[in-house]
């Protein structure tokens, strides 16, 4: 059963779920409206075939854009296949993140941080020590473009993360710049539309581990949220992933995972961008009692004060009036700073509507 005996636990390097406690403590136990389904059920999520959407015939191509379209409009939730990134580049880039997880605390402690302005962070939950519920979740964050200016300050051990992960984040940034082009046009805008601030964009990784958690039913990895992106592109080792289902009356649904496969969703700059034609799906991180995961997301914006509000060509006084306010990489992180998002009382899209 839930216990408190160990609420003096609070701080980084010192959690359950470092250290792999046998029960949940109390304050990581989620309000019973929050808690996961042990068997729940699959999400139906529509495939993107890069293949289609690279064709040289015409016919092919504009279908594929409009089905994209229509995927971003309706859920905002895919995955890609037949992306080019080979399988062994993801099985490494898995591979590397789980090495870093395994090293001893001590050893991940040097990179950890509560800072959420820190450009490579260890951490675990979301805040931990600063929150009110905990979350069964350990990460690692750290930018990753240009790989260059980064790369020097990524983990040291395992000795081929940084060629690994630089790898993985490289191509996976390639295909980002790709989709975003494709999406821009399917919603009229053009796939230059965001030009150079997209080519000069941030990429974060957030390299994420949930060990095997004692009650998965009374804890979480991640809390439900949206991610402040525009695009956010998951990589994982088994299932866990939840989205909530627009089309389905808001169920909870788990996204299957498909080896090979990548999951991409919408987030809160685009739904800003698309002047809420697009909507960032809401998402959380379901634990099992069985095995550690990992996952990792590649999380794509423009530039740290690079401001996004709805695109003039979307917007017009009778029928479209302008619904969000304009916001920056760095806004998202003031929020981050200054809210509870475990809390779930406002989210940052919420803080932008008009
Ligand atoms: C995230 C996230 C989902 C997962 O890191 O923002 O939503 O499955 N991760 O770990
Ligand atoms: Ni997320």
């Amino acid at each position: 059963m839930s216990s408190d005996k160990d609420s003096c636990s609070f701080s980084i390097g010192d959690t359950a779920q470092e250290k792999g406690l046998p029960y949940v403590p109390q304050r990581y136990v989620v309000s019973p409206s929050n808690r996961s389904s042990l068997n729940p059920e699959k999400a139906q999520v529509p495939t993107i075939d890069m293949a289609r959407l690279r064709q040289n015939d015409d016919e092919i191509r504009s279908m594929a854009i409009k089905e994209l379209g229509d995927i971003c409009r309706h859920g905002g939730f895919f995955q890609v296949v037949n992306h080019g990134i080979c399988q062994s580049i993801l099985d490494e880039a898995l591979s590397v993140a789980s090495g870093f997880f395994n090293l001893p605390t001590e050893e991940k402690m040097k990179l950890s941080s509560n800072d959420v302005y820190k450009p490579v962070r260890y951490g675990t939950s979301l805040k931990d020590g600063v929150d009110e519920v905990q979350f069964w979740r350990v990460f690692l964050k750290h930018y990753a473009y240009p790989l260059d200016a980064w790369i020097d300050s990524w983990p040291e051990n395992p000795l081929d993360y940084r060629e690994k992960m630089g790898k993985y984040s490289t191509e996976v940034r390639k295909l980002a710049m790709e989709l975003m082009r494709k999406i821009t046009k399917s919603l009229g805008l053009g796939p230059n539309y965001l030009g150079q601030k997209m080519e000069d964009g941030m990429q974060v990784m957030a390299v994420n581990c949930y060990p095997p958690c004692p009650e998965p039913d009374i804890a979480l990895g991640l809390p439900p949220h949206s991610d402040y992106t525009c695009l956010t592109i998951v990589l994982q080792n088994a299932p866990g992933l939840e989205i909530l289902d627009t089309n389905d009356h808001g169920q909870w649904k788990l996204v299957p995972d498909y080896r090979g496969a990548l999951q991409v969703h919408i987030g809160d700059h685009f739904e800003v961008l698309s002047n809420g034609l697009c909507k960032s799906v809401v998402h959380r991180a379901i634990l099992n009692s069985e095995r550690t995961r990992i996952s990792i997301a590649s999380l794509h914006s423009l530039g740290m004060d690079d401001k996004v509000g709805p695109a003039e060509e979307l917007v017009d006084d009778e029928q479209h009036p302008k619904k969000y306010k304009e916001s920056s990489f760095r806004d998202f992180l003031d929020f981050l700073a200054a809210n509870d998002i475990g809390a779930t009382k406002i989210s940052f899209i919420e803080s932008l509507k008009l």
